[in-house]
């Protein structure tokens, strides 16, 4: 086991896997959700299909994120070095990234019920990271200013968090945000 979260046969099916995908990039081709899902197998609970990634339910408390396109390796690299790099304010409002590889990330499960819509909290979450240097892409929709509800949930308590923070961007001119190691 990998840390206890993935076995050597899911380690090695997942490089297999991430191979290809490169390697239909290389292409300048990319999978097709379904035909990914396909060709690519773990003995996992597939409980999300997003726009880039696949996402498994280990049954520990975490999920496994696996990309399907080139764009989803570097989303799992997005998260896990926002998550690493982020100041405790902004920590506690992502699902904790504990672990990752290349093209696979584990991340904190976030439970479903957790669904009270209050916009407000959203703003409010959307003005705090701004202040902090993180522009929080994807929290809301560009066009309308519509949360992205599928991106983050909110608990019975009102805290907030997100749970696709792959295109959150830290904001280059903004004084106090740490440079960590890039050890990806
Ligand atoms: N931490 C999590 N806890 C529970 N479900 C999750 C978590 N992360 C992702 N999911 C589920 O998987 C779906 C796709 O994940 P997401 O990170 O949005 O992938 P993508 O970046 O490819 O869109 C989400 O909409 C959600 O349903
Ligand atoms: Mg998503």
């Amino acid at each position: 086991m990998d840390e206890n979260y993935l076995t050597a046969n899911d380690l090695d099916t997942i490089e297999k896997w991430i191979t290809q995908v490169e390697d239909m990039h290389d292409k300048q081709m990319k999978f097709h959700r379904n035909d990914a899902l396909k060709i690519f197998k773990l003995p996992y609970k597939l409980i999300g299909l997003g726009r880039s990634r696949f996402v498994y339910d280990l049954k520990n408390g975490y999920v496994l994120k696996i990309a399907f396109s080139f764009k989803g390796i570097k989303d799992n690299k997005s998260e896990a070095l926002l998550y690493n790099s982020a100041l405790p304010a902004v920590k506690k409002h992502l699902a904790a990234v504990v672990h990752h590889g290349h093209g696979w990330c584990i991340m904190v499960k976030v439970n479903e019920s957790y669904n009270n819509k209050n916009v407000d909290l959203v703003y409010k979450l959307q003005d705090e990271l701004l202040g902090v240097g993180i522009n929080p892409k994807d929290l809301t929709n560009k066009r309308n200013n519509e949360p992205r509800w599928k991106n983050f949930r909110i608990d019975p308590e009102g805290h907030i968090v997100v749970i696709d923070y792959a295109n959150f961007k830290k904001i280059k001119s903004f004084p106090l945000s740490p440079t960590p190691p890039d050890r990806i």
